[in-house]
């Protein structure tokens, strides 16, 4: 298959109408976070029965598209030996991977981050393809302050997103592009739609000047959201307007898909802010979904408990945290569902 049919064959297999895609893909330090918060030692084997479950929680497939895994994940099996790659497959969830090695300090602009891991990015992609990945996540991540993002580090984020998602495309492999904007401090929502304005746009000037094919990315932003330490939050209907009012400035419509990660948002406010977008479809050339991965698994991770015998609850509330965004999706979710099963 061309690697033009490749990228088309997968984004069709990925965007549609009424799924989403789950964020699975915490690195070592932060899955042993999660884990703590259930008293939970992040061994290599919890870890792998963990993302087992989560993938093969039956069911999934009718409202998940696809799964973001760790590096780790994509080398492990379940208990009868079937690579979890291939188990999320089965039921139609196309299987990805988180390619970025993490962020650090950016030289040169205080506050800044950028991301690391192009080096051997090609190689890395071969190996993850041969495992049966077909698209990746590379996250660049925006903090806000009174000085930040600078120009600098708006351009250097950029620059990073576009290299690594032609690197993708070349080897046949869907980019996920996320510029994730932090939810983090006090800034007001207006500051957040500046910001992710600033954002968006210098991230598509770069795909465009490294040749990244829009047909076939799915972009993953930050909605715009008041900063977490203020007390009161905006309203769904609020977040929705402003989030579209930024994205119809900056995302050219040839972009298939929009896939909002969570970024800190309850599970249930971020199933009120997709249904309040989606409300509000009629003004968006591109689908609006999700890349949850907190807004999916608290429920779950707490239902679990890291224990064996608790899987059958666990797969059930990420089922339903994973049907609600369905509905979501759909602009016909309201709170009242949250109290079935
Ligand atoms: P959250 O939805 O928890 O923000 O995670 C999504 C993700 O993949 C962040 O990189």
């Amino acid at each position: 298959m061309s690697v033009t049919k490749e990228l088309q064959s997968t984004i069709e297999d990925m965007v549609d109408e009424t799924r989403g895609i789950l964020a699975a893909d915490e690195s070592a330090p932060t899955i042993a976070k999660r884990f703590a918060s259930i008293e939970t030692e992040s061994t290599e084997e919890n870890r792998r029965e963990y993302r087992s479950l989560l993938v093969s929680t039956p069911g999934l497939g009718e409202y998940i598209s696809g799964v973001i895994l760790f590096e780790e994940t994509l080398t492990q099996s379940n208990e009868k030996g079937t690579p979890l790659a291939e188990v999320a497959w089965n039921q139609n969830i196309v299987p990805g991977i988180k390619v970025d090695k993490g962020k650090g300090p950016l030289a040169g602009a205080p506050g800044d981050m950028i991301t690391y891991g192009l080096d051997g990015l090609e190689d890395r992609l071969t190996r993850y393809k041969e495992l049966g990945a077909r698209f990746a996540k590379w996250r660049e991540v925006y903090p806000i302050t009174a000085h930040n993002p600078t120009q600098l580090g708006l351009t250097a984020n950029a620059e990073m997103l576009a290299r690594y998602a032609a690197t993708c495309q070349a080897s046949g492999i869907v980019p996920i592009v996320e510029p994730e904007v932090l939810m983090d401090g006090d800034h007001d929502i207006r500051r957040c739609k500046e910001v992710i304005q600033q954002v968006l746009h210098a991230v598509f000037h770069a795909l465009h000047q490294h040749n990244v094919v829009l047909e076939h990315i799915i972009l993953k932003p930050s909605m715009v959201t008041p900063g977490a330490s203020l007390s009161s939050k905006a309203p769904p209907h609020e977040v929705a307007e402003a989030t579209l009012n930024v994205l119809r400035r900056t995302v050219p419509a040839a972009v298939p898909s929009i896939n909002f990660l969570s970024g800190g948002q309850t599970p249930v406010e971020a199933t009120e802010n997709l249904n309040a977008l989606n409300q509000l479809k009629d003004q968006a050339p591109w689908q609006l979904s999700i890349s949850y991965g907190r807004a999916l698994q608290q429920p779950c991770l707490k239902a679990w408990q890291g224990k064996h015998e608790n899987t059958a609850a666990a797969q059930d509330a990420l089922l339903k945290r994973a049907r609600l965004n369905s509905i979501a999706r759909k602009g016909e979710y309201n709170l009242e569902l949250e109290k079935r099963s």
